[in-house]
């Protein structure tokens, strides 16, 4: 057996310095930071300038990680990108990046599984590594929703904030680095979370502009009951495979959604509140990007590092869900 694993080197995240508070939302529609607050957690999101894009997101977070994991831009083999909202349909904005971190031998290219996004790409990262085709991959999970959120929706515009994370996948020692991953999908519930036009089925018309159609509709109800069981199975399959039982667990860090959502996994677990990352009171949902914030935020504040035992679980559009079980 190989004596090392694919691992995490190093972790980086970027968000934009405006905020948009609940007291903001109270004057664009009708809504309350007590509704707010109490139904969802959230009190604050970040929200980019117009003028920017989420590759200059995805870049500096990028930056970050290769920082901390002392790793070379030039060194990377791959870039994998997890949005949706890229800055454009192509190039791909993992190519951007590759262009701009001056990651001049790398491949790149996007990937998209929404919320789910960045376990898709860390799941395929440690893959490419462990068959030996990649050295090192940089994951960027990136997205600004504030570009697909229909600001006169109450439902939906007072969850989403734009950010960016990253982490570098590469070697680790083999006691050490991802033990178990869990994917899955379930296509018949794409209803329930989507972005109606823009794509093939329905391109850009005055048609799709006039009927609102560019901005993410959400059943949120059914997305919640969703949530809060494929959250809970994909832990339980992931912790089952790397055989380790629920007191093994150091830090869960799960998608950033909701607050309600977050406390049923963490009574699901039956984990101290010092053991759950959360994130949404000060970000929203950030969709791919709120799970290596998170974790980012984790390590730089020093709640855990190397050696601790991290589970990362999260659900998204598709309807898609995910979980990872990493050693640091
Ligand atoms: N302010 C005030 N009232 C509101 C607001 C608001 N912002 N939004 C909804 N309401 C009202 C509704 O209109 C409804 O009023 P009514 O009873 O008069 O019709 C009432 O509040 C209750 O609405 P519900 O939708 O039942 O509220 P719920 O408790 O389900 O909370 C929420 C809504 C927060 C959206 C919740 O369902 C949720 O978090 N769902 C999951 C969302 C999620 O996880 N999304 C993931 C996205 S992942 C990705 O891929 C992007």
């Amino acid at each position: 057996m190989a004596n090392w694993k694919a691992g995490i080197l190093g972790t980086g995240s970027a968000l934009p310095d405006q905020v948009l508070t609940n007291a903001d939302f109270e004057r664009m529609v009708d809504t309350s930071d007590e509704w707010i607050v109490t139904r969802t957690g959230i009190r604050e999101r970040r929200v980019a300038k117009p003028e920017e894009a989420t590759s200059d997101y995805a870049l500096l977070a990028g930056q970050r990680a290769l920082e901390r994991a002392a790793v070379d831009p030039a060194d990377l083999d791959l870039i994998l990108c997890a949005t949706v909202t890229p800055d454009m349909m192509f190039p791909s904005t993992a190519s951007l990046v590759q262009d701009r971190i001056g990651a001049k031998r790398a491949g790149a290219m996007d990937l998209s599984a929404a919320c789910t996004g960045f376990l898709y790409a860390v799941s395929a990262a440690a893959a490419f590594v462990e068959s030996g085709q990649c050295r090192r991959v940089l994951v960027v999970a990136a997205d600004l929703l504030s570009r697909i959120t229909d600001y006169t929706d109450r439902k939906t515009c007072v969850l989403f904030g734009d950010g960016a994370g990253a982490v570098v996948v590469g070697e680790v020692p083999a006691d050490h680095g991802f033990q178990a991953f869990d994917l899955g999908s379930d296509g018949s519930g794409g209803h329930y979370l989507y972005l109606p036009a823009g794509g093939s089925r329905q391109p850009a018309s005055e048609h799709s502009v006039g009927g609102r159609m560019h901005f993410l509709k959400m059943e949120g109800q059914e997305t919640f009951k969703f949530a809060v069981k494929a959250m809970a199975a994909s832990a339980e399959r992931v912790l089952a495979t790397a055989g380790w039982g629920r007191d093994d667990i150091d830090l869960l860090v799960p998608h950033q959604a909701n607050i309600r959502i977050i406390e049923a996994a963490r009574k699901r677990f039956d984990l101290p509140a010092e053991k759950v990352a959360v994130t949404i009171d000060k970000y929203g949902n950030t969709s791919a990007s709120s799970i290596p914030i998170a974790l980012d935020e984790a390590v730089r504040g020093g709640r855990v590092g190397p050696g601790d035992r991290v589970v990362m679980v999260g659900f998204g559009g598709g309807l898609t869900w995910g979980a990872a079980a990493v050693r640091l």
